[in-house]
C-alpha cells in the first residue's frame, strides 16, 4: 500500500491485494495480486497510468495524497478491465480537469463498463505522442493480451514501457522491482497460463513490437517492475513458441478407484519410458497449477469415470477450461472407466475442438481394469511415447 519510487519522476501508487485468493471468480491466487498504477510528473502535466480495482480506490487516493497530487491532467487507460479502470469514475470526480487517454476500442468498453461521459476522453492511436513537458508518452497497440483493446504506453525519456496485463504476474510484494527472478518467473508463468495462453499467436507480434521499442524497464499493472526486461521477454518467447517439453499431463477423477487404477498404470509406464508425468486429481487440484503445466507439456491425458451418461462434472469443468485455454500440446488422450455406457468421449472431444493436437484412440474400460485392460493401457501409453520420440523429446 506504500508509494514506491520507480524513478525521480515516476512513482507506483497502486495496491498490493495480499489476501485476494480468487480472480474472475475462477483463478486461484496463492500469492495474492497487485493493481499497479503509475504517476508520472512532467514539467507541465501529470499523467496517471492505469488505476486499481474499485474496491481498493481509497488506497490509490491515499497514495496520491501522500505525494500531494492536486491535479491530474491525463489518466491513461491501457486496458478497460475493471481491475485497472475501476477507480476512473472516482478520479474523474476528484480531478475535474483530468481526461482519459485511450484508444477508440478501449473508450467504447470504458463507456459500456463504467458509464463515463464522452467529453472526458482523448482518443489516441498507434504511435501518437503526448507531451508532459520533458516527459513524452508514446502509445503502442498491443491487443489480445487478453482483451482486444489493450495498449502499452512508453515513457521515452526514462525508457519505461507500461504494459498493463502484458508481462504481468499475480503476486503481491512489497518490492518495487522483480529482482528475485525465480519467484516472479513462477507468478508470471501462472498469469500467462491462466490469462494469455489462448492468445499465444497474437502475443508473438506484441513481443516483436516490444523488442523493437527496446525499453530499459517494463512496468506491468500486476506484479513488479522489470528492470531487466530481457528476463520476462525471453520467458514469454519460450511460452508462446511451438516448443514443448517431454511432459505428459494426466488430469483425472476417480470415484471408486477404477479410473485411478488406469491412470496409475499409465503413470508408471510413461515414467519408466522416460517421460515426466504431472498428475492432477481434479477433485483437489489447483487449476492454476494445471494450467501452468499445460504451457509447455507435449501431451495431455484426461481420465474420468462415466457419470450419468457423461464426464464426471469435475472432469467436465476441467475439459471446458482446457478447451478455452487452447494449450499447445501435440497429443491428447481420453480414457476412463464405465459401468454400462454413455457419451463421455463425444462430450470431451466436442469441448476440446479448439485444441489443435492429434487425438489418440480413446480407451474406455468396463469396471476395474483387468490384466488384458492393463495391456491396452500400455498400448495407449506406447502411442504417447512414440509421439514424444517423433517430437525429438526422447
Ligand atoms: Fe488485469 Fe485484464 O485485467
Amino acid at each position: 500500500m506504500a508509494v514506491k519510487k520507480v524513478t525521480d519522476e515516476v512513482y507506483e501508487v497502486g495496491v498490493e491485494h495480499w489476501d485476494r485468493r480468487l480472480f474472475d471468480e475462477l483463478i486461484p491466487l496463492p500469492d495474492g495480486t497487485s493493481y499497479n498504477s503509475y504517476i508520472i510528473f512532467g514539467r507541465d502535466k501529470t499523467a496517471l497510468i492505469d488505476t486499481v480495482d474499485p474496491e481498493k480506490t481509497h488506497i490509490l487516493l491515499r497514495n496520491l495524497e501522500k505525494l500531494q497530487v492536486n491535479n491530474i491532467d491525463y489518466i491513461v487507460a491501457n486496458h478497460a478491465e475493471q481491475d485497472h479502470s475501476g477507480s476512473i469514475p472516482k478520479l474523474l470526480e476528484i480531478y475535474p480537469n483530468a481526461k482519459i487517454v485511450t484508444n477508440a476500442k478501449a473508450k467504447g468498453f470504458l463507456i459500456d463498463l463504467l458509464h463515463i461521459e464522452e467529453d472526458r476522453f482523448i482518443v489516441i492511436k498507434e504511435g501518437d505522442k503526448l507531451e508532459l513537458g520533458e516527459k513524452t508518452l508514446t502509445f503502442y497497440m498491443t491487443p489480445w493480451v487478453h482483451w482486444p483493446e489493450t495498449m502499452s504506453t512508453y515513457l521515452l525519456e526514462d525508457g519505461i514501457l507500461f504494459t498493463c496485463d502484458f508481462f504481468g504476474a499475480h503476486i503481491a510484494s512489497s518490492n518495487t522491482f522483480s529482482d528475485d527472478s525465480d519467484i516472479v518467473y513462477e507468478a508470471a508463468k501462472r498469469y500467462y497460463a491462466e490469462i494469455m495462453m489462448p492468445f499465444r499467436v497474437a502475443i508473438r507480434k506484441n513481443i516483436a513490437k516490444v523488442k523493437e521499442i527496446n525499453p530499459k524497464m517494463i512496468a506491468p499493472s500486476h506484479g513488479l517492475v522489470y528492470r531487466n526486461p530481457e528476463f520476462i521477454i525471453s520467458a514469454y518467447e519460450d511460452w508462446v513458441s511451438d516448443n514443448v517439453r517431454n511432459v505428459t499431463v494426466v488430469a483425472y477423477v476417480s470415484m471408486h478407484g477404477s479410473t485411478e487404477a488406469m491412470v496409475n498404470h499409465l503413470y508408471n509406464y510413461l515414467v519408466e519410458s522416460g517421460i515426466e508425468v504431472k498428475m492432477f486429481n481434479l477433485t483437489e487440484a489447483d487449476i492454476g497449477e494445471y494450467a501452468i503445466s499445460l504451457v509447455d507439456a507435449a501431451s495431455l491425458v484426461g481420465a474420468s469415470p462415466m457419470v450419468l451418461g457423461g464426464l464426471h462434472p469435475a472432469a467436465a469443468f476441467t475439459v471446458t477450461l482446457t478447451g478455452a485455454l487452447r494449450p499447445k500440446v501435440k497429443l491428447v488422450g481420453i480414457m476412463g472407466s464405465y459401468g454400462w455406457g454413455g457419451m463421455m468421449v463425444d462430450q470431451a472431444k466436442s469441448l476440446l475442438k479448439t485444441v489443435n493436437a492429434d487425438f489418440l484412440e480413446p480407451l474406455l474400460i468396463k469396471g476395474l481394469p483387468k490384466e488384458e485392460d492393463l495391456k491396452k493401457i500400455e498400448k495407449f501409453a506406447d502411442a504417447i511415447v512414440e509421439k514424444h520420440r517423433e517430437l525429438g523429446l526422447l
